[in-house]
């Protein structure tokens, strides 16, 4: 029997694998601009919403990295918000600092009263805020949370993940997984991918290194790669470094803020020749890990922390909807959990939620 809360999360999760293989065919036609059904999604292009949709409240939703699986995610569930209430949804990408404010301005010229935003710049705050002001749009920050000059919190409605617990899951799990292989500590070391200018990153990582020397991990065994960009090159760029640097090391742990972190430092092992068994890596997303897991061979990517893109992307978007429409103010803060997903349960879990493994 499932509670009410499992119910939730079977329907969230449901609508999450199922979305995922559409999204990421989707990917591919769709750069993010254009119309499509009657969320009318209108991209980057500045193209005008059909006459037909004037009347629709219409809420902008800007992300940072528009190629990532996780936001395609989001994208689509907060379409199907869109399509469920009625409302038009502007998708827009802005993968750099300088597009920002353009983006901002072009959805507010579309007439777009709600801004949700995971901005490629969370320093640029005061001025994405005071934009949205001017413009007249609402505002929640979704993922990364806006900061001010001095990398304060800024006080805007936002929804992220409950990053240093998750971070803290991926430590101990990590742990778990190298008692169980019968791993030495002292013959192990730990490749840390960090960004930390990246407020939620830095609590994920810093959650990881915790979750495992709180189990007796040595510290000293714990290598940061700080990725330049935060994609699997970025990963893997940064992880070869460690590893040439500790090329005596028998077998590694690996944790990021993501899957596309951890999976590049898990290529880049592979680069070196280690082998898949003397790795454990485990990410955060649940989305580019599942590429890994489902492959016939174990890679050295064990697992990763399934997150609620659902309630990151629907959530977000009905939230606005309601606070464009009916004045009703979304939570001030609202933090998102995960499970751990790995070869052995990934299918499992999927059936648990009813759907094909
Ligand atoms: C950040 C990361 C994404 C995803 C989200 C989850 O924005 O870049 O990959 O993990 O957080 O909130």
């Amino acid at each position: 029997m499932f509670n009410e809360k499992s119910k939730r999360r079977g329907r969230l999760f449901t609508a999450s694998f199922i979305g995922l293989a559409a999204v990421l065919f989707a990917a591919g036609c769709n750069s993010g601009s254009g119309s499509s059904g009657t969320s009318g999604t209108t991209g980057s292009t500045g193209s005008t919403p059909t006459a037909s949709s004037g009347d629709k409240v219409k809420i902008a939703f800007i992300v940072k990295q528009p190629e990532e699986p996780w936001f395609q995610l989001e994208w689509k569930f907060a379409k199907e918000a869109a399509d469920k209430d009625g409302f038009e949804l502007i998708t827009s990408a802005a993968t750099d600092g300088d597009q920002v404010l353009p983006k901002i301005e072009n959805a507010a010229a579309q007439g777009a009263k709600g801004l949700i935003i995971c901005s490629p710049d969370v320093r640029l705050g005061p001025a994405i805020v005071a934009r949205a002001n001017q413009r007249g749009l609402k505002l929640l920050s979704v993922d990364d949370q806006l900061v001010d000059a001095s990398g304060k919190p800024l006080d805007v409605h936002h929804l992220g993940i409950s990053a240093r617990k998750i971070g803290n899951t991926v430590g101990t799990s990590l742990y778990d997984e190298m008692t169980k292989r019968g791993w030495k500590p002292e013959e192990t070391g730990m490749i840390l991918v960090t960004r930390d200018e990246l407020d939620t990153a830095k609590e994920r990582t810093e959650g990881a290194q915790e979750g495992v020397t709180g189990k007796g991990f040595p510290a000293a065994n714990i290598y940061k790669a700080p990725q330049k960009t935060t994609d699997v090159p970025g990963g893997q760029e940064a992880a070869a470094v460690v590893l040439t640097q500790h090329s005596g090391v028998k077998h590694w742990l690996i944790a990021g803020m993501n899957d596309a972190a951890v999976m590049g430092a898990v290529r880049a092992t592979e680069a070196r020749g280690i082998k898949a068994e003397d790795v454990i890596g485990i990410g955060i997303n649940g989305d580019a890990a599942l590429e890994d897991l489902k492959k016939p061979q174990p890679t050295g990517l064990f697992g990763s922390i399934l997150l609620q893109a659902k309630r990151h992307g629907f959530d977000t978007a009905e939230m606005m909807y309601k606070w464009v429409k009916d004045g009703t103010e979304p939570p001030k803060i609202t933090y998102t959990d995960g499970i751990l997903i790995t070869r052995d349960n990934y299918k499992q879990v999927l059936k648990d939620q009813g759907l094909p493994g």
